[in-house]
């Protein structure tokens, strides 16, 4: 099965698919500094909790495998205390790029922790550079796998729900948000992995994604992913969910919120996540916390897929998540082909940014992200398994899985 793909790293050749002018432009842009891996994924031309961890570590790689290969080494190569003082600001810059996806934060912590256990054990400068080198690469590569992993776990504890809820036939019909896919990821996706473990082992009914304005993720990303992993999907606008859940027969799922099981189970909501806290308060997309609502209000399970390592045990509950705010044009803008297409000279359909405001609006709050309370949220999926909350409590205790 074909499946887009957001980073490509062959022969020391770094590049990513410029998710800014996906769906209508496939280009692939080479990053070749630490300047150039900040800037796309500040720039949002790479995008999603695992892929910007991905790509950060990938440029560290990069830099280092280019620094062995210069003669004479640079002086930074020279001593281990050398190559500490010139990788920490690096891995400190890097971190600085997006301030909610924990991801990135624990890929520079973990790239951080083997440059001291390098350091302890006593490595020369070459020897702790090929140490950072193979974690970095283990970062990226690990992804694909573990949202493998997670998607079976989800996609068969679902499948499993709703048999013991009577459900005969027909598949799982999902709601997502955002862009959880390979795109988000080094492959295979996150809860766009979990749709497609559903499909591919023909439980799905059909998945529907949210727009998700302002970026368009949804209709943008997820639309493109869908369609070419041909799953039937239907596209709404985010002010739709509530008229999607009341129009849909939806079998209620008991007074319990998460106790579906007297009652067959068509529906269900998967969303990923940027970082969720010890009791489970979950920080994803602007808009899942809506979507969450909706679901609730109609007795649909809300689930959230994320491996382990979006996980911050440090944070107690989402108050203390830290929510990235994007600049206020960005919320006044919409990225697009012209329609009717019209095409340059080369045959590429000519892109466009439309303004779809007044210029010079006073007021526009534009958090790119909110938070779900563990209230919400009837189950946790990781690689490590489904996390579900104790009999009568409101939040999980995710302690023991990190
Ligand atoms: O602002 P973005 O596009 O980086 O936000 C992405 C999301 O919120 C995703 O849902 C999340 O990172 C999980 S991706 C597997």
């Amino acid at each position: 099965m074909t499946r887009l793909t957001s980073i490509r790293f062959t022969e020391n050749k770094l590049e990513i698919v410029n998710q800014l002018l996906l769906p209508h432009t496939t280009e692939f842009v080479e990053i070749n500094s630490i300047e150039q891996a900040h800037d796309a994924i500040k720039s949002m031309k790479i995008r999603g909790a695992p892929a910007i961890a991905s790509l950060a570590s990938l440029a560290l790689v990069l830099h280092l495998s280019r620094s062995l290969d210069l003669s004479p080494v640079p002086e930074y190569l020279i001593s281990p205390t050398a190559l500490e003082s010139h990788i920490k600001p690096i891995l400190d810059f890097l971190y600085t790029a997006r301030p909610t996806a924990v991801n990135l934060g624990a890929a520079t912590r973990r790239l951080s922790k083997t440059l001291q256990s390098s350091i302890a054990a006593g490595s020369n400068a070459r020897t702790i550079a090929d140490d950072l080198i193979r974690e970095g690469r283990l970062i990226a590569d690990e992804d694909e796998n573990r949202n493998k992993e997670m998607s079976k776990w989800g996609g068969d504890w679902l499948i499993e729900e709703s048999k013991r809820c009577g459900k005969t036939g027909g598949g799982l019909n999902v709601l997502t948000v955002c862009n959880t896919g390979s795109l988000a990821t080094s492959g295979y996706g996150t809860a766009l992995g979990l749709i497609t473990y559903l499909h591919e082992n023909y439980k799905l009914g059909k998945a529907y994604y949210t727009q998700t304005a302002p970026y368009h993720q949804g209709s943008r990303l997820t639309a493109l992913e869908l369609q070419t992993l041909q799953i039937p999907s239907v596209m709404i606008c985010d002010t739709m969910v509530g008229s999607l859940f009341q129009n849909h027969k939806i079998h209620a799922v008991g007074k319990e919120f998460f106790a579906w099981s007297q009652t067959k189970l068509t529906f269900v909501e998967a969303v990923g996540a940027d970082r969720v806290a010890k009791n489970g308060d979950t920080a994803n997309k602007i808009g899942t916390y809506n979507a969450a609502v909706l679901a609730a209000r109609h007795k649909i399970p809300f689930i959230v897929v994320a491996p382990v390592s979006t996980v911050d045990l440090d944070i107690a509950d989402g108050s203390s998540i830290p929510i990235e705010y994007r600049p206020p044009l960005e919320a006044c803008l919409v990225r697009g082909a012209l329609y009717p297409p019209s095409f340059d000279s080369q045959g590429n359909k000519e892109l466009a940014q439309v303004m779809i405001t007044p210029s010079d609006l006073d007021g526009i709050y534009n958090p790119s992200f909110d938070v779900t309370p563990a209230e919400l949220i009837s189950a946790i999926v990781t690689e490590k398994g489904v996390a579900v909350k104790k009999d009568g409590e409101t939040v999980f205790d995710l302690s023991g899985i990190v």
